[in-house]
């Protein structure tokens, strides 16, 4: 895609075309699936609802941050809260694969009970050419099941419309900056979300940490690049360990957890280096994590692996 006022035009005929009637866009907050539903309000007006799904497996603060989004963007929408389903259908689930499959069927499961109040099959969704790619299928192989490719059910009602199919993360972000949308450079998170930031079996307790991980990776990140410490990286994170490690809190010892910081610069994601951050930024963050997760976090690892022969995600 070299034009992407072309590419926006040629969408928005081709929904039109492929949505007679009324469609319920799948809007998780990210570049992709906004800037799908931006398009779909394009082509149909009223026709379109998008709807953004509380899973649970969200980051802090995400719900307020991602209706702060939509709202700047003129996106109408709808939130649906189902954490306690999401939270319920993963509890114990160890198996990444098993982890995507089961978010899929629960995201489909919900956006055919919205669609059928909305009178519609349609489903808009912002699948774009890695999702399907590694999905696998046919001659590919499968490198990991996105949860909105190979993560629906096959007997589901809904008729997928992908207006986004061929496009890489690098062409998504200039179509995004031409539709307008704030943040376009914002780092990418997996649609299974913390889910897959827990290594091992999924519990509430293992997503709570995660997330207060995740939150201090991003902040103090955010912090290093605004005082021009490092250079703004593709994407960082953290993952909860599945391993118990021993660690001292006071006079006492103690097993723990621990976790893995994530931080790697890409151009779409097919590969990735990673980043060396400067040592006091990563010193901060394992004292932050230890201190705010006392007990629960003992140790604090830092992933040098580059995209391939690792993956991004842990898992
Ligand atoms: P990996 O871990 O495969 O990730 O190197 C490449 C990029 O994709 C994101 N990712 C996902 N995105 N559903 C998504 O929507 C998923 O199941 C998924 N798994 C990984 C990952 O964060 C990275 O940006």
């Amino acid at each position: 895609m070299n034009d992407p006022a072309a590419f926006a035009r040629a969408a928005i005929e081709r929904l039109r075309a492929d949505v007679p009637g009324r469609a319920i866009v799948a809007a998780s907050g990210g570049i992709d699936s906004t800037a799908a539903a931006l398009l779909a309000e394009r082509a149909l007006g009223d026709r379109a609802r998008a709807v953004f799904v509380d899973t649970g497996l969200l980051r802090e603060g995400e719900v307020r941050r991602v209706g702060e989004l939509f709202r700047s963007t003129g996106l109408r929408y709808d939130v649906v809260e189902a954490s306690a389903r999401f939270l319920g259908a993963l509890a114990g689930v160890a198996d990444p694969e098993e982890k995507r499959r089961r978010v899929g069927a629960e995201f489909i499961g919900l956006f055919e009970e919205e669609g059928a109040k909305f009178g519609t099959d349609r489903l808009v969704q912002g699948t774009i050419a890695p999702d399907w790619i590694e999905s696998g299928g046919e001659l590919r192989s499968t490198i990991k099941t996105h949860h909105n490719v190979g993560g629906v059910p096959k007997g589901t009602r809904l008729t997928l419309v992908e207006p986004l199919r061929d496009l890489y993360k690098d062409e998504v972000r200039a179509l995004a900056r031409h539709l307008g949308i704030p943040e376009a450079d914002r780092q990418p998170f997996p649609g299974p979300g913390l889910a897959v930031r827990v290594a091992g079996p999924v519990s509430e307790d293992g997503i709570r940490c995660v997330r207060v991980a995740n939150a201090i990776v991003e902040e103090e990140v955010d912090r290093a690049v605004a005082a021009h410490e490092m250079p703004r990286p593709w994407q960082y994170f953290a993952v909860l360990l599945a391993t118990r490690t021993v660690g001292v809190t006071g006079d006492n010892r103690v097993l723990g957890g621990a976790v893995c910081v994530r931080i790697v610069d890409s151009v779409d994601a097919m590969t990735a280096t990673a980043a060396h951050p400067p040592t006091a930024v990563l010193g901060r963050i394992a004292e932050r994590i230890t201190r705010d997760l006392a007990g629960r976090v003992v140790r604090v690892l830092y992933d040098i692996t580059d995209k391939p022969p690792a993956t991004i995600e842990w898992e």
